[in-house]
């Protein structure tokens, strides 16, 4: 595996790949890798086929952490991570600085708006935008066929569609399902923040999720009361409070009525200082 730091070097590397008929599949990360990201490298990996180049990148983003969050505390472990990339067969990692993402003077951001302002955006002010512009700048750098997402974080996923399909980025898409641990956790770099009974009480939230979905499958339509259902169940845990619970149309995260398409559950919560994501998909 190749480590690159320099930006001009990764783009070099990839034009040349690509110039050779190479596929460049490409995994953005902000590091601290767990199975999750694994699966994302072997779905690019698939795609790209085995004389495909798999570019993994690790940059925590600076621009998309609000004042009071947990920019300087994100974890992190590089040597951890080249180890966890290497025998998960990535080809490249690339690790930009910085000062080089963002040079002086930096004034350029990307918005997209409405869906950026919702859900976890209105959380998050700003969030979504320095999403959409560190991947759009990563896309621009490592120049990739293919680029692969996890499904946890389901509202960056529907942003990151939009934004290739409106800027008209060659780049093809790919989500990969939330990867839990047995308990049912979805797995996150931020987990690991949780002590053993914050752990026990976050298992809360895939199992309201768990069970709202069951009501679905035995024929509740009504968003309001699936929602409503996830949230009571939430409620009842001290220790846990709840952001939001929204029941929303899967490409344009809106509010519905009724699940008369498909549509997703999506949950936030706080388990002490940690802020916790996840979902489940409702398909009819
Ligand atoms: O999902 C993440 O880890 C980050 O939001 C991403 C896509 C790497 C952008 O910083």
């Amino acid at each position: 595996m190749k480590l690159i730091k320099d930006a001009s070097e990764m783009t070099a590397l990839a034009q040349t790949a690509r110039a050779k008929g190479r596929v460049v599949a490409f995994v953005p990360t902000m590091g601290y890798l767990h199975s999750g990201h694994i699966k994302l490298v072997e779905a690019g990996r698939q795609e790209a086929g085995k004389d495909g180049l798999v570019a993994l990148s690790i940059f925590v983003n600076p621009t998309q952490f609000g004042p009071k969050e947990d920019f300087t505390t994100y974890p992190r472990d590089i040597e951890r991570d080249m180890k966890m990339a290497a025998g998960a067969g990535v080809d490249v990692i690339f690790i930009p600085r910085p000062d080089d993402m963002y040079t002086e003077g930096f004034k350029t951001f990307v918005n997209v708006e409405a869906l950026s302002d919702r859900l976890c955006g209105a959380e998050r002010p700003g969030h979504f935008r320095g999403v959409a512009t560190v991947v759009v700048k990563l896309f621009n750098i490592v120049c990739p066929q293919i680029a692969v997402f996890g499904k946890k974080d389901f509202q960056q996923f529907v942003i990151i569609k939009r934004l290739v399909q409106d800027l008209n980025f060659p780049v093809k898409i790919i989500g990969v399902d939330t990867v839990r641990d047995p308990d049912g956790l979805a797995l996150s770099s931020r987990n690991t923040r949780l002590s053993p009974e914050e752990r026990q009480i976050a298992l809360a939230l895939p199992r309201a999720l768990n069970i709202a979905k069951e009501a679905f499958l035995r024929g509740e339509k009504s968003a309001p009361a699936i929602a409503g259902s996830v949230k009571n169940i939430l409620e009842k845990h001290r220790l846990l409070s709840v952001d939001y619970v929204n029941v929303v149309s899967v490409d344009a995260l809106e509010a519905i009525d009724f699940v008369e398409r498909d549509a997703v559950v999506l949950a936030a919560v706080r388990v002490g200082s940690t802020r916790l994501i996840d979902n489940v998909v409702l398909s009819c």
